[in-house]
């Protein structure tokens, strides 16, 4: 029987059952410990992967050393195919943030299933869009938003993937140290954290070691805008 958080990922979207429960048995599961790496930037990828559980963060460095996040991933969520999409070196590294167990498929295995299944083809190519979109967003928010803007808007798109309603609001467990929170804002610690104790002092947020609780969506929303 396969959990339904991977079947949430697009590579099984529009698949019958049998299907997808054909594909997943195709597929490795792996136990991977927080700190792990899976893969670095700039080394040939040969597969992809689905978390079940846990988070994956992808991350680039720079030459001088610096860490920027494109992204951190949980259950249901897909990396490490666009190697295969536009052959070439892995685009970002992936490095395990909470312990987790992710299902790998080897890029040989999905180009037979793309000839036999089209519809897995379309899934993942909105899927493609998706992240572009995000992407652009991200970019955009880079140049024409402050930094509070940004850290309220991550706080809230971590909430869509990992937040659990709690009687005062919703609480994020996003297992990110302060560093890494700042390396998604794309800002450094001191003014990150400087935003986070501001947003605290206004009754926003409050923060819990590696989660925060948000206790006002509304005005994270719109300091987001
Ligand atoms: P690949 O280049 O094989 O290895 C790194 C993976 O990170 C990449 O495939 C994508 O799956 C993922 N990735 C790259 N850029 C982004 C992004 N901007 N947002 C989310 N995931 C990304």
């Amino acid at each position: 029987m396969v959990d339904d958080i991977v079947l949430a990922a697009p590579l099984f979207a529009g698949l019958e059952p049998e299907a997808s429960e054909a594909l997943v048995a195709t597929m490795k599961a792996i136990d991977v410990a927080r700190g792990d790496t899976l893969f670095h930037e700039g080394e040939p990828g040969d597969r992809l992967y689905v978390v079940r559980e846990g988070k994956i963060k992808l991350g680039r460095r720079s030459n001088d050393g610096r860490e920027n996040l494109l992204a951190v991933l949980g259950p249901g969520e897909m990396f490490g195919e666009l190697s295969l999409f536009d052959p070439g070196p892995r685009t970002a590294t992936a490095t395990v943030v909470a312990d987790a167990v992710v299902l790998e498929l080897g890029h040989g295995d999905l180009i037979k299933w793309l000839h036999d299944k089209p519809t897995v083809a379309q899934h993942l190519l909105q899927a493609l869009a998706r992240r572009l979109r995000r992407t652009n967003e991200a970019l955009a928010d880079l140049v024409f938003s402050d930094v509070p803007g940004r850290v309220a808007k991550a706080l809230l798109d971590l909430s869509t993937r990992f937040g659990e309603r709690v009687d005062e609001g919703i609480r994020v467990a996003h297992d990110l140290t302060q560093e890494e929170l700042a390396q998604l804002v794309g800002a450094s610690r001191e003014t990150v954290n400087k935003a986070l104790a501001d947003f605290a002092a206004r009754g926003w947020v409050r923060r819990e070691g590696r989660a925060v609780v948000l206790l006002d969506v509304d005005r994270l929303e719109r300091r987001a805008r």
